[in-house]
């Protein structure tokens, strides 16, 4: 509100906010070459138990389950993700009488780094491979598999301080393991903006009385940088109780929204920086969870999504699309997605972001477009911050209202119609099925019986029962002497099911 009132502020926030994403976008691609180094590094420094063959203690596969590609893979590997019976047999909920643990389907494709990773001693320690671990996440092997041994943690484990100090207070630095890190010291972390070349992902921010401490406060709350508080005054006081912030850092984000009793999740990888061990100490929850990830929240749950950075045109254009409508569906209707700096150069914005973002169907609540001057205004590079909400009124039924004011516009994809039965139960028919007097005699006396609706679907007069049933008929191919069987059932009786119970034993002895 108060803060779109000092544009002189803009040039140089854009220039920090550069500054920023920069270093987010190649941290991300040096740390990527970074990590193949310093993982074989690890391998000879790490003298413990890395690469000694595991002595299956426990249930392993049996030989003759494994196929030719199988006999490749670790057995730990295998003993995870194999079908396991379930002891108590078939469930009802699961729909099967086994379960079959997940791994990332790319998992196997990345033999050698998977073997490191699940050659480990059963009930022992595993190895020291953060770095290991993260690299084969990052390439898509996400959910990792689960390892039976203990991780690696500090040898003097130092406890958070209390809240609320630990929200503002850098932790001990034995609350972390270092090995990944270039640094090896919380003091190291807050002073490598000044002292270090190159980039890392968000420099400088374990600096916590840096820039962190401003960030979406009311002071800097101009035209790309929205306020926490403007934006949590877009909706009715106290609605907005749940979120998530998608790579947030040290989850300054969630501690500023956590003092207005809004509880925050925040996605972070290790990038060069012991992000979720600092945001846990924070007394914040940090998620180890990837942009590739398909959001581990259900549907219409979330009151806002928040995301700084992140989403930016280094991710591929599928993946985004796919990201964008996996944030709306978590998201509640009348839920916030807060899209902060999102990154890109001119032409893209126009041409192929704002289309993009549009296309998912958020009402825009704000839309500020920003020119990244820093590096010259002949790159033409922009910013986007965007406040959208998810409608309260889903388009998509919006949709289905509007096409079925007749047969032929309640085509929901080619070639297909829906209709729905007196118990208001969905079906899509296939056109095709239009050429079987079944159909159309039930289309026939639903006009006749509720008139051609104008305002809602076609319904047919029978249940759902009764439908499959014809379904299921015409896909196995009706013969002649049913397809008149079903016609004078239809035709006398408004095919309920009981009447299909009843008519079942004359048809069976039709089939027959
Ligand atoms: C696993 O290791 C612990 C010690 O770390 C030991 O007490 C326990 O008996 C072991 N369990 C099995 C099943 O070997
Ligand atoms: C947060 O909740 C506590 C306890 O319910 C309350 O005392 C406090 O005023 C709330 N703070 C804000 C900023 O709403
Ligand atoms: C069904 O009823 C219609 C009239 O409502 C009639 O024209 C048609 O012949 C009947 N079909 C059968 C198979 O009885």
């Amino acid at each position: 509100m108060d803060s779109a009132q000092n544009p002189k502020f803009l040039s140089s926030h854009l220039f920090f906010a550069f500054l920023l994403v920069s270093s987010n976008l190649l941290t991300i691609f040096i740390s990527t070459s970074f990590n193949s180094s310093c993982t074989l590094n690890q391998q000879t420094n790490a003298p413990s138990t890395v690469l000694t063959k595991p002595t299956p203690k426990y249930e392993t596969i049996q030989e003759s389950d494994t196929t030719q590609t199988d006999q490749n893979l670790p057995s730990e590997l295998l003993a995870f993700t194999s079908p396991q019976k379930l002891p108590r047999g078939f469930n009802k909920n699961f729909d099967s009488d086994e379960i079959m643990p997940p791994i990332g389907r790319p998992c196997t494709l990345f033999q050698d780094l998977l073997h490191r990773y699940m050659s480990y001693n059963v009930n022992g320690s595993c190895p020291d491979d953060e770095l290991l671990a993260q690299k084969l996440l990052l390439k898509g092997c996400e959910p990792l598999p689960r390892r039976r041994c203990h991780p690696v943690a500090p040898q003097e484990y130092v406890e958070p301080y209390p809240f609320p100090e630990s929200l503002w207070r850098t932790p001990s630095d034995f609350s972390v393991v270092w090995t990944a890190f270039t640094c090896k010291n919380y003091d190291c972390l807050v002073n490598r903006a000044k002292t270090q070349r190159g980039f890392d992902d968000c420099k400088d921010c374990f600096d916590l009385n840096g820039r962190e401490r401003s960030r979406w406060t009311a002071k800097n709350g101009a035209g790309l940088d929205f306020s926490i508080d403007e934006v949590l005054a877009v909706t009715k006081a106290g609605t907005i109780r749940i979120g998530l912030d998608i790579g947030g850092g040290v989850a300054t984000f969630a501690v500023r929204m956590r003092e207005r009793n809004v509880t925050i999740v925040t996605t972070s990888m290790n990038l060069n920086g012991p992000f979720n061990s600092f945001i846990a100490s924070r007394g914040v929850i940090p998620l180890y969870v990837s942009i590739s990830q398909r959001l581990p929240f259900f549907d219409n749950t979330l009151d806002i999504v928040h995301s700084m950075h992140v989403l930016s045109n280094w991710i591929p254009k599928t993946l985004l699309h796919f990201f964008l409508f996996d944030i709306y569906r978590v998201l509640r209707p009348g839920g916030l997605f807060w899209l902060d700096h999102f990154f890109c150069v001119g032409e893209q914005l126009e041409k192929q972001y704002a289309p993009l973002i549009d296309s998912i169907g958020f009402n825009k609540v704000k839309w500020i477009v920003g020119r990244k001057l820093d590096r010259g205004p002949e790159l033409n590079e922009m910013y986007l911050s965007a406040l959208l909400m998810k409608p309260l009124k889903n388009s998509w039924s919006n949709y289905n209202d509007a096409e079925s004011c007749s047969t032929s516009s309640s085509i929901v994809s080619k070639g297909n119609f829906v209709v729905y039965t007196t118990d208001q139960k969905r079906f899509v028919v296939p056109l095709a099925y239009l050429q079987h007097e079944v159909i159309r005699q039930l289309l026939h006396m639903s006009e006749e019986e509720f008139g051609l609706p104008c305002d809602g679907p076609i319904t047919l007069p029978c249940d759902a029962l009764f439908m499959n049933y014809i379904v299921s008929l015409i896909e196995r191919g009706v013969g002649a002497d049913l397809q008149n069987a079903l016609l004078v059932s239809v035709n006398s009786s408004q095919c309920s099911s009981a009447l299909y119970l009843q008519e079942q034993r004359n048809l069976q002895l039709l089939v027959c």
